[in-house]
């Protein structure tokens, strides 16, 4: 997940985030929870984006084999998430922030999966113990206390919406991978024409659940726990690629600025 666009925005606040009303005031408070996530997460975040697996990545320097491994560990956690929004598409805290159409990734994933492993793909895959984890939880969450499923589609959505386009670029420039887009549909949400705008929508949403205060620290904790478990599938990645044998190695170096370009 990348920085986008805000501050080129002119309704954007310093901090990138707010939202103005038809006058310009911004409407914003640190008791939003879209506000809550930002700042609750900002240093877990930044542990993320320091993981070696996610600084190799952005230099371009990643591995067939070790994206493939990735995209598997995203293909169950989704499904896993996407699973457990659907049993509580009703639920009231939930209800405001289900965009299946826009959002989910788990059949784009399938497409990728069936690109990279061909169409025995479901019997090739299987799932790691971290990304078990992951996913233990999610469902747990999902049966317990749906609220902070908030939390887990924040981490993953938001992160995505972010980053796509970036990423997306590096992936398939280190892989040589089509510019049709086989493999990148992960990256693609055909539904978003603004990526930036929808973030806003979803932060709204987001602020306009009814939730106490209690809850709300509570989602972003959940949060901070779903950004430990993506660090701890970039953890088994980086081992497993310590063990891929160098010949591998298909990852055409990308452009110093790419990781510039991050903040586009
Ligand atoms: C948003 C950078 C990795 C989750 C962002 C933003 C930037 C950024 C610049 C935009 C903030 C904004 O719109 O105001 C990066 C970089 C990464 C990285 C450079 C890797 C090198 C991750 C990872 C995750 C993640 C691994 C979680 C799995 C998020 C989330 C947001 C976000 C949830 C939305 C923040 C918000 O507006 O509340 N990221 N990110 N990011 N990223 Fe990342």
């Amino acid at each position: 997940a990348v920085r986008t666009e805000d501050a080129a925005d002119g309704r954007s606040t310093a901090n990138g985030r707010g939202v103005c009303d038809e006058r310009g005031v911004t409407v914003l408070s640190p008791t939003d929870l879209s506000e809550m996530l930002a700042a609750g997460t900002k240093e877990v975040h930044e542990k993320a984006e320091n993981t070696e697996f996610v600084k190799d990545f952005l230099k371009g320097r990643i591995r067939k084999e070790l994206f493939k491994l990735g995209h598997v560990a995203l293909f169950f956690t989704y499904s896993a998430l996407e699973e457990q929004i659907e049993r509580n598409k009703e639920h009231p805290h939930l209800a405001a922030l289900y965009f299946p159409h826009e959002l989910h990734r788990r059949d784009a994933l399938a497409r990728d999966l069936r690109y990279f492993y061909g169409e025995d793909w479901q019997n090739q895959i299987s799932i790691s113990p971290a990304t078990q984890r992951y996913v233990e939880r999610i469902r747990q969450i999902g049966r317990d206390q749906p609220a902070l499923l908030v939390a887990h589609a924040y981490t993953r959505y938001m992160g995505d919406l972010s980053g796509g386009q970036v990423l997306r670029k590096v992936a398939q420039r280190a892989m040589k991978l089509p510019h049709t887009g086989e493999g990148l549909n992960f990256y693609q949400f055909d539904s978003i024409h603004s990526a930036k705008a929808f973030k806003q929508l979803y932060r709204s949403r987001m602020n306009e659940l009814e939730l106490d205060a209690l809850t709300k620290q509570k989602i972003v904790e959940e949060a901070v726990l779903a950004f430990q478990f993506n660090m701890e599938i970039f953890g088994e990645l980086e081992e497993a690629g310590k063990t891929l044998q160098d010949d591998v190695l298909d990852a055409a170096p990308v452009h110093g600025e790419m990781q510039g370009d991050i903040s586009q």
